[in-house]
């Protein structure tokens, strides 16, 4: 198995990472390498995408749209694309956490589909605490891990 990537935005309570790490958690099972980038510390870099043979991407809900620093992953990839790059076709599993919205998931898997292949269900994480998503996330992790 290739090493997976699992990309996130996570500021405010950490909520997206907690579940982010589960996902991780998951994907670690099959004891394939898995990095887990915090797009709010740092940018995906094109070779961090070439690197990875999965990858999983998770957002807050930010006024119904993904974190800013999810959305310019996806306007870099666009750019890789056009730059002649093979950043499409790979596997990706999504997720996403809100505070009671969650209409940041239809974007979410637009963009997503532009690029990937999704894996599974996109699992959501709504206001009332995460143990149930946690446990999805875990679950989905391991589906992407056998891809
Ligand atoms: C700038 C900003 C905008 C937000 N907009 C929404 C929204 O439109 N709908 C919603 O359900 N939650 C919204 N939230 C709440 C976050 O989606 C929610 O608290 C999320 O779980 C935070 O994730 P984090 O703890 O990983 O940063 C917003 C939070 C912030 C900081």
């Amino acid at each position: 198995m290739g090493k997976i990537i699992v990309v996130y935005h996570s500021q405010q309570f950490g909520n997206t990472r907690e579940i982010a790490e589960a996902l991780a958690e998951g994907a670690r099972e099959s004891d394939g390498e898995v990095e887990l980038i915090n797009t709010n510390e740092r940018r995906v870099r094109l070779e961090d995408l070439l690197s990875a043979s999965a990858v999983a991407i998770g957002t807050p809900d930010y006024y119904g749209y993904p974190a800013g620093t999810i959305k310019t992953l996806f306007d870099d990839m666009y750019l890789w694309d056009k730059a002649g790059e093979p950043v499409k076709g790979k596997p990706a599993a999504l997720f996403y956490s809100h505070g009671g919205g969650g209409t940041v998931r239809k974007v979410l898997e637009k963009f997503a589909a532009r690029f990937f292949e999704q894996v599974g269900k996109t699992v959501e994480r709504g206001p009332q605490g995460g143990q149930d998503a946690k446990k999805k996330c875990l679950a989905l992790g391991k589906e992407l891990a056998k891809k």
